[in-house]
């Protein structure tokens, strides 16, 4: 595994420079392989560096058409609703770009938590043909590039300390009961072996805190129990974007 680290002064800059690398590994993709399969994080965090995305000169050069989008976690609220990291999504990235309906794959947070969860592990399988992956691994889906946020306690996606979900070895998809983060509401999530079998995995975080955390994260410091985030280890490549700027 290569870990990667950019680190940068404030979020305008670090969000330009992962906007960069997404639309170069997007391309590259889609020249290989007519495709690029992208995993998008939720929280506050992204919202700047989607709305950089969907302006130019990304809007004129990211490989729209051809990308499917994903979830790396949602709140299970109705599409609509202000927690819902799809709204984020749509407001801030698709409402201003051609991306064909067909090509975003929401996680049904307005259905019952475990059929959801079924539900887009379905989808899923039926979107990744065995096969399908640069990492020869059936088992799980090898998305191109996730996108991943880090809380102030160290989960990623819904993955939170002492969560159940972080043992999990065989479902690609799982339900989580409410964090003791807000909002406190339960979470559909990506479980660690899909967010391993990545080509790619990015990190964006924002702030001192967040910065400090990823210190300790990358120093490798043998914590007594490694936040969920240092357990994300794929194959291939980590990249951190760290802006000392707060969101
Ligand atoms: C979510 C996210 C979560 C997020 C972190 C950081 O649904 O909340 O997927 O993992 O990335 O909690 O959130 P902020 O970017 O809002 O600090």
């Amino acid at each position: 595994m290569i870990v990667v680290r950019h680190d940068f002064p404030t979020m305008d800059y670090c969000c330009t420079e992962l906007a960069s690398h997404l639309t170069a590994s997007a391309r590259r993709r889609v020249a290989e392989a007519g495709k690029f399969t992208l995993v998008l994080a939720g929280g506050s965090t992204p919202k700047q560096l989607y709305q950089l995305l969907a302006a130019p000169p990304f809007a004129d050069t990211f490989p729209w058409s051809q990308t499917h989008f994903f979830w790396g976690d949602e709140r299970c609220v109705p599409p609509g609703h202000p927690h819902s990291n799809y709204r984020m999504a749509q407001e801030t990235l698709f409402n201003q770009l051609p991306v064909p309906p067909a090509n975003i794959h929401r996680m049904a947070g307005d259905m019952d938590p475990a059929t959801a969860a079924l539900a887009y592990e379905g989808l899923l399988r039926s979107f990744f043909a065995p096969g399908a992956c640069s990492i020869e691994s059936a088992d799980f889906p090898c998305f191109d590039l996730i996108l991943l946020g880090l809380g102030p306690d160290g989960h990623t996606a819904s993955l939170f300390p002492d969560s159940p979900a972080l043992a999990e070895q065989t479902r690609w998809v799982v339900a989580t009961p409410p964090p003791p983060l807000e909002p406190r509401v339960p979470r559909l999530t990506l479980t660690l072996p899909v967010l391993n079998h990545a080509a790619s995995v990015v990190f964006l975080i924002s702030g001192p805190e967040k910065k400090t955390l990823a210190d300790a994260i990358l120093a490798g410091q043998e914590a007594a129990e490694l936040p969920p985030a240092a357990r994300v280890r794929p194959c291939d490549e980590v990249h951190w974007y760290v802006s000392e700027q707060e969101t």
